[in-house]
């Protein structure tokens, strides 16, 4: 049976420190050089916007924004591998949006691996634009370094 992405209404609520460990089991499985625990910690520590998505109330996806200035970074965003490409991803991104405008953000600026074919879709379904490289940005194993793509959305 096929999922009706729009029948999909996950809740979203402040990520606490009590929920690291459950994001650091999706971290893990989602990245290969991912977050430390210790990184998680920090945000919360200085008051980024942190949050979890939640399905049937078990974590299922979390994103983490900062915003300052009149711009937004999406620092993370992640969905739990059993439950990517059913709609969660996107409706993360577009909670992140609303996160950011209600901060007063007119801008939102993300990094991506050109390699992420996956959510390069996402964002530029979204209506990011290329504008800028940091080379060589992200380590990628055996093969070195990989680039980082930023990315921008006016609101
Ligand atoms: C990127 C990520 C958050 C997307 O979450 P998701 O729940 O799988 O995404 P959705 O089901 O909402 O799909 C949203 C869009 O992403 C793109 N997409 C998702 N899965 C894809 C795939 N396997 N191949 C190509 N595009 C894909 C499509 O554009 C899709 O839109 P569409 O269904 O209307 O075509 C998820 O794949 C993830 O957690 N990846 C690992 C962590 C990560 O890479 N985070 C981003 C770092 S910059």
């Amino acid at each position: 049976m096929s999922v009706v992405k729009s029948e999909l209404e996950p809740a979203f609520r402040p990520m606490l420190d009590s929920d690291i460990a459950s994001v650091m089991a999706i971290e893990e499985e989602v990245y290969s050089h991912g977050w430390t625990e210790g990184i998680f910690h920090d945000c919360l520590r200085v008051h980024y916007s942190c949050w979890v998505m939640l399905q049937d109330e078990q974590i299922i996806g979390y994103g983490v924004i900062s915003v300052a200035a009149g711009e937004a970074h999406i620092l993370n965003i992640a969905v739990t591998p059993s439950m990517q490409g059913r709609g969660y991803g996107r409706q993360c991104m577009n909670f992140l949006l609303e996160t950011a405008r209600h901060h007063g953000a007119d801008t939102v600026f993300l990094e991506v691996r050109p390699s992420n074919h996956s959510a390069f879709r996402l964002y530029d379904s979204l209506g990011f634009n290329q504008v800028g490289v940091r080379y060589d940005y992200y380590p990628a194993g055996a093969s070195g370094r990989e680039d980082a793509i930023i990315l921008a959305l006016p609101l």
